[in-house]
């Protein structure tokens, strides 16, 4: 597999074509912001633990029936993946309340939810990502009716399955963010799944083992993912 042209430099990832049309190399770095990148920096490893803990999680999710951009590993730093157009919308599960949802409802963090809550997040950081909701999407066609149900569908999937392999290695899943592409006309998972995506706890204690160290200047943050691969690799 050939690496070609870079084509998109995010927060966290890079992208290349192939010398395949329909693959990209997603290659993922160090760089850590947060805030919308107002706050910037750099996670030590990051970018190596982050492929591993996606290989390892798109693996288990496709085993669920969940389609993804996963192809395979290449190395430390990239991940083969299915070429898409990204739905410019960040879905967030949340089982806790938690970052965002306690901030907008003046709530504690740490509440269990009676069920899980899903949002929807306009993809623009220089509108801070703002909460819509379905009829947005509908009306603005940011999505199909059909498209929506299939994204929604998954979704809760995704959360019944990563909350009980997270549970199985002693952390729990409070929240996390997805984002969806089109490949082929079909809706598949796409971007990654990592502590810079999901909140998690350790089960016994509560401490934090995501990037809210980072967020939050909390220290110990590359301990605190080499902790997650150790747990979710063992
Ligand atoms: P929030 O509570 O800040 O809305 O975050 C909800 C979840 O989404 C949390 O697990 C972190 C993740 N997240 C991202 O992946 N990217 C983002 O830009 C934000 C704000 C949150
Ligand atoms: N990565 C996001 C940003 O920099 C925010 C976050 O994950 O908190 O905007």
């Amino acid at each position: 597999m050939e690496k070609l042209k870079q084509i998109y430099e995010g927060k966290a990832k890079r992208l290349y074509e192939t010398d395949d049309p329909d693959l990209l190399i997603q290659e993922f770095k160090d760089d850590a912001t947060a805030f919308d990148a107002t706050k910037r920096g750099t996670i030590v490893n990051k970018g190596i633990i982050n492929n591993k803990l996606s290989e390892k999680l798109f693996i288990l999710l496709t085993d669920k029936g969940i389609p993804t951009h996963f192809v395979k590993r290449l190395n430390d730093r990239e991940m083969l993946v299915k070429r898409v157009q990204i739905v410019p919308v960040e879905v967030t599960i949340r089982n806790i309340v938690a970052g965002g949802m306690a901030k907008l409802l003046g709530l504690e963090e740490g509440i269990v939810l009676k069920d899980a809550v899903l949002e929807y997040h306009y993809k623009e950081d220089k509108l801070h990502d703002p909460l819509i909701n379905e009829y947005h999407i509908k009306a603005l066609k940011i999505a199909t009716d059909k498209e929506l149900d299939t994204i929604k569908k998954y979704s809760f999937m995704v959360n019944e399955a990563l909350k009980a392999f997270f549970n199985s290695k002693g952390l729990t899943l409070v929240d996390f963010k997805l984002e969806f592409g089109r490949n082929k006309n079909k809706i598949i998972l796409a971007d990654e799944i990592s502590p810079d995506t999901c909140r998690l706890w350790d089960k016994e204690t509560n401490e934090k083992l995501d990037k809210d160290r980072f967020r939050r200047d909390l220290g110990g943050v590359e301990e605190a993912y080499q902790e997650v691969l150790r747990r979710v690799l063992e």
